[in-house]
């Protein structure tokens, strides 16, 4: 029997998807008496058991997402790259492929974490209530996703494009694959300067393992754009206390903006 790479990837995402939906026990149809079978004398079977043929060295799924986002020429070309991937096991379960939402001109982009469920209904990150609360930070300083003109605009993506089971936090490895795909849209887009939203958004793009708790309050740096590390506002929602110093982020963010 020989079995193609990608379906042997298919396979083994298939049961990832199952193990993280609780499925712990492989059990058939029908029951299987094992002390009967032990009593049965094995078969001197010339057929020889089946044989996976060697399968090519197993496909490494973030040098193949880096493979695929290298031909993407504009955010069309990157959008139909993404859904097209089949290597995240995250895919099979989510309803949509959240992609972005905003002007893809703006100054600023903001990254978030992942969709939860009404952005996985509804195609678009940022759009539950903490979205509605990220637009209402936004606007306090003059920005909206629905602007037309650049400076007022801005651009929502996250680091990833499919809802993980229950909202959980997503995993290093989900990251790592998809990874290729932000860095192409990030340098597609090439915003003025990016917003860092919550800690997956800051640790995936910063490389490091530190909170927004230690990182925001100053400017970093991501392939050359100036990033800034925000609270995520569904934390704001369970903490107002901590409305205050997100304020004081998005005035920088502010001033950086004017300064043209
Ligand atoms: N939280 C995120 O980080 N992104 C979304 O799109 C929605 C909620």
């Amino acid at each position: 029997m020989t079995i193609e790479p990608q379906e042997y990837h298919e396979a083994l995402a298939q049961l990832a998807w199952q193990v993280e939906l609780g499925a712990d026990e492989a059990i058939g149809e029908v029951a299987v008496n094992r002390y009967e079978e032990k009593a049965k004398p094995k078969p001197k079977t010339a057929t020889a058991p089946p044989v996976v043929e060697a399968i090519d060295e197993p496909v490494d799924m973030s040098a193949e997402a880096a493979r695929l986002v290298a031909g993407c020429g504009d955010l069309v070309a990157l959008r139909a790259a993404l859904e097209g991937f089949d290597g995240c096991a995250l895919k099979r379960g989510a309803r949509n492929t959240v992609f972005s939402d905003g002007n893809p001109a703006a100054s600023v982009m903001i990254i978030g974490e992942a969709p939860g469920r009404d952005e996985d209904i509804q195609g678009k990150p940022f759009i539950g209530r903490s979205g509605q609360l990220l637009d209402k930070m936004l606007a306090a300083i003059g920005l909206n996703r629905n602007a037309e003109s650049p400076e007022e605009a801005v651009y929502i993506t996250n680091v990833l494009p499919w809802r993980p089971p229950q909202n959980r936090d997503p995993l290093v490895d989900e990251i790592a694959m998809m990874k290729p795909f932000l860095m192409r849209h990030i340098a597609l887009v090439k915003p003025r300067a990016l917003l860092l939203v919550g800690n997956p958004s800051n640790q995936t793009l910063l490389e490091t393992n530190q909170g927004v708790t230690r990182l925001r309050g100053r400017w970093h740096e991501v392939a050359g754009i100036p990033a800034l590390p925000i609270f995520h506002p569904a934390y704001l929602l369970r903490m107002p206390v901590k409305k205050r110093e997100a304020w004081a982020d998005l005035l920088m963010l502010k001033s950086k903006l004017d300064e043209g």
